[in-house]
């Protein structure tokens, strides 16, 4: 196991192993996806008292997974050294990874927008071969978390893109830890009881693709508005919160909508307005260019300046000319 995850890891074991814990909360927790300390040491109080754990039990089971993990207050200088276990991920694309500055990070949410056909699935299905790859290559060493929401995922064409990264189509196969879900609160409770999945897998790479479907066909007019963000708000806080604990790569993407003030330009905004807008750590706008070229444009980011570069969806799978 690489150092990055054993510093993750809580000193207690399981959740029997916290002092002072009753079987009666061990199975409450259990129940509403809480079934690891690292998990846990990212949960609100506010949830467990929800599920009926008293407020004192809450706080007390928090604050010890949390003590263990070392999840607390830090100083400039020690969040320099917990930035340090923040990894990237090589998209597999030289151009994309140029992009990014070296790929996708750990720790926090990534994002790709565009409209249909702009290869964002084909993107996710590449990162699926690309996080099984050692550190010295660009990958995490670890498997993926896949959260399918469009029945589009296609195995064949995994392992069709599998041989250029030197991985053996069947291997890059078991790396893979899969769920369609069929409605969006069927997605939300995939990722709430994903804690020991994640854990047991050593899973470096959650992929949500795409994050909004269900949200948009199932929650119509403006009345609904409200509670379709403040579930999408839940979902996505709960993605970012095991990306943490867990040190993963999280990938989401989503649809477009042509804004409306746009009159003569072709302009797109992505969909899942501000909540989804402020918990996206890096946007990046996929567009169609001539025949299998795709033009990857950073949006959004902490720390990178705004920019774009062309790359191609071809039979080996997303590369850029750099990359031959
Ligand atoms: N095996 C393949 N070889 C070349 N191009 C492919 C292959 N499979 C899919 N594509 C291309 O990928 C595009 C679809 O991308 P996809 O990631 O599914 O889009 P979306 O953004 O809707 O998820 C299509 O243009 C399709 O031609
Ligand atoms: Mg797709």
């Amino acid at each position: 196991m690489s150092e990055d995850l054993e510093y993750y890891k809580a000193k207690y074991k399981t959740l029997e192993d916290l002092p002072d814990i009753g079987p009666a909360t061990v199975a409450k927790l259990k129940e509403i996806g809480f079934k690891t300390v690292e998990s846990l040491g990212t949960a609100a109080v506010a949830e467990l008292v929800a599920a009926g754990i008293g407020e004192a039990m809450a706080e007390k089971v928090i604050e010890a997974a949390r003590k263990s993990m070392a999840i607390t207050f830090v100083r400039g200088d020690e969040l320099v050294e917990i930035r340090k276990n923040v990894r990237k991920l090589t998209t597999g694309c030289s151009s994309l990874d140029r992009l990014l500055n070296g790929g996708i990070e750990t720790q926090s949410l990534t994002e790709f927008y565009g409209e249909f056909g702009s290869g964002k699935s084909q993107l996710c299905h590449q990162l699926c071969v690309t996080v099984q790859l050692g550190e010295a290559q660009g990958g995490l060493n670890g498997s993926v978390l896949y959260i399918d929401t469009e029945a589009t995922f296609r195995p064949e064409r995994l392992m069709q893109m599998a041989p250029r990264f030197g991985l053996k189509p069947e291997d890059a196969l078991k790396g893979v830890v899969y769920a369609e879900a069929y409605t969006s609160n069927h997605q939300t409770v995939l990722l709430e009881n994903a804690d020991e999945v994640i854990k047991e897998n050593n899973v470096r790479l959650i992929i949500v693709d795409s994050v909004m479907s269900h949200f948009r066909s199932e929650y119509l007019g403006r009345e609904m508005l409200a509670p379709r963000q403040q579930q999408l708000n839940k979902h996505l806080h709960k993605l970012m919160r095991l990306s943490r604990a867990f040190n993963t790569a999280a990938v989401i993407t989503n649809q477009v909508l042509a804004s409306p003030d746009a009159f003569f330009s072709k302009a797109v905004s992505p969909t899942g307005g501000h909540i989804l807008g402020h918990m996206s750590h890096s946007r990046i706008f996929l567009r169609k260019g001539r025949s299998n070229v795709r033009i990857a444009k950073l949006t959004a980011s902490p720390s990178l300046p705004e920019g774009e570069v062309p790359m191609r969806i071809t039979e080996r799978g997303i590369e850029s000319d750099e990359d031959f």
